[in-house]
């Protein structure tokens, strides 16, 4: 019985630690503790892939939040439809309805000072993600923080993708067997620090990694499959026999580039990606993506979640969230490719 007891209390203390740690906030000093808190989330575009597979997990994050811990959450995302004026009145809203704490994904990283500025009128905290603020927005205001999955990172990491590759069997990226991997590039967005940063480290990667490389062409597909797709249509036909590998900046614009060589019957051109998107891991799967680099969405959104709830509940944010210079994570990155 007394063996009992004490297995009952460990079992308990078990219990609440798992708790602490998924809720991930420390208690709060004050008794008086919220019964609920409202999080007001501004996507730049609800429909890009990526951004839609990061709100999915913020609303299993408020779920299981609202579970563990009897404290309710009212989740209010909306999309701004690539509009920085909607994102600005959409700010407004959420600071007219009281949010304890904002969840900003910029249309125009450069803007960010006006939604700045009515958050620090208003004292509201904010979690910006994705799309990075400049630098001297970011040190307004000790209640800002930005999450993101580290771009160079990604881009070594693909770059690696396709030297694994080369040393295992040059054969299948040099497909005229000339000595040189002739590629073609598709690129995000140009005013997105995360497009030039990759499309410049996944080369260098390939070049240091000792892959013979020539680039045929490349062009700025602004992250969209269809865009994506247009411009790998034109290059099939203008290069024809000519391109041996497809660098992406990220898993939609590859996806696009095979969806041209589908319909026009080409195949055996690898392709790679980034952000392991819902759509791009089945690629992978499927031998249509020869690999791309998946950041953590769970952790990712879970980042967001853990500071803006704990911002809301005027607790401490947790050490296993892991801020540099107190207000960047970085959320894990890995390759995947086919049987890893
Ligand atoms: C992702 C893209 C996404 C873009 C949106 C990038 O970090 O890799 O897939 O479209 O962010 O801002």
């Amino acid at each position: 019985m007394k063996n009992m007891k004490k297995f009952c209390f460990l079992l308990n203390s078990l219990l609440l630690c798992a708790v602490m740690m998924f809720t991930g906030c420390g208690r709060a000093e004050n008794e008086t503790e919220k019964k609920s808190i409202r999080i007001g989330v501004s996507l730049y575009q609800g429909d890009d892939t990526f951004i839609n597979n990061i709100r999915g997990e913020l609303e299993k994050c408020a779920k299981a939040y609202e579970q563990e811990n009897g404290v309710k959450v009212n989740l209010d995302i909306q999309d701004a439809k690539g509009s920085q004026n909607t994102q600005n009145d959409q700010v407004e809203r959420f600071i007219s309805l009281g949010c304890d704490v904002l969840c900003i994904n910029p249309v125009d990283r450069t803007a960010a000072s006006v939604m700045i500025d009515k958050a620090m009128a208003a004292e509201i905290p904010v979690v910006f993600f994705n799309r990075q603020p400049v630098e001297e927005d970011m040190d307004r205001w000790d209640q800002l923080y930005y999450i993101e999955a580290v771009a160079k990172e990604s881009a070594v990491l693909q770059g690696g993708i396709v030297v694994d590759r080369y040393r295992e069997n040059p054969e299948s990226l040099d497909l005229n067997g000339d000595g040189v991997v002739s590629y073609v590039l598709l690129e995000g967005e140009s005013s997105h620090q995360d497009a030039l940063i990759r499309t410049e480290w996944s080369v260098k990667t390939l070049k240091d990694g000792g892959v013979p490389v020539e680039k045929i062409t490349g062009g700025i597909a602004n992250w969209e499959r269809s865009q994506a797709s247009a411009l790998m249509e034109q290059w099939l036909e203008k290069y024809p026999g000519q391109i041996e590998l497809i660098l992406c900046n990220n898993d939609d614009m590859a996806l696009g580039a095979i969806d041209a060589m589908e319909r026009a019957g080409i195949s055996g051109i690898c392709a790679v990606g980034i952000d392991g998107t819902t759509p791009g891991l089945e690629a992978v799967a499927n031998g249509k993506l020869l690999g791309t680099v998946s950041s953590d969405k769970e952790r990712y959104a879970g980042a967001i979640f853990t500071i803006a709830a704990c911002k809301a509940m005027e607790q401490e944010i947790p050490p296993e969230i892991e801020l540099v210079e107190g207000k960047y994570y970085h959320c894990p990155q890995q390759i995947v490719v086919k049987n890893q």
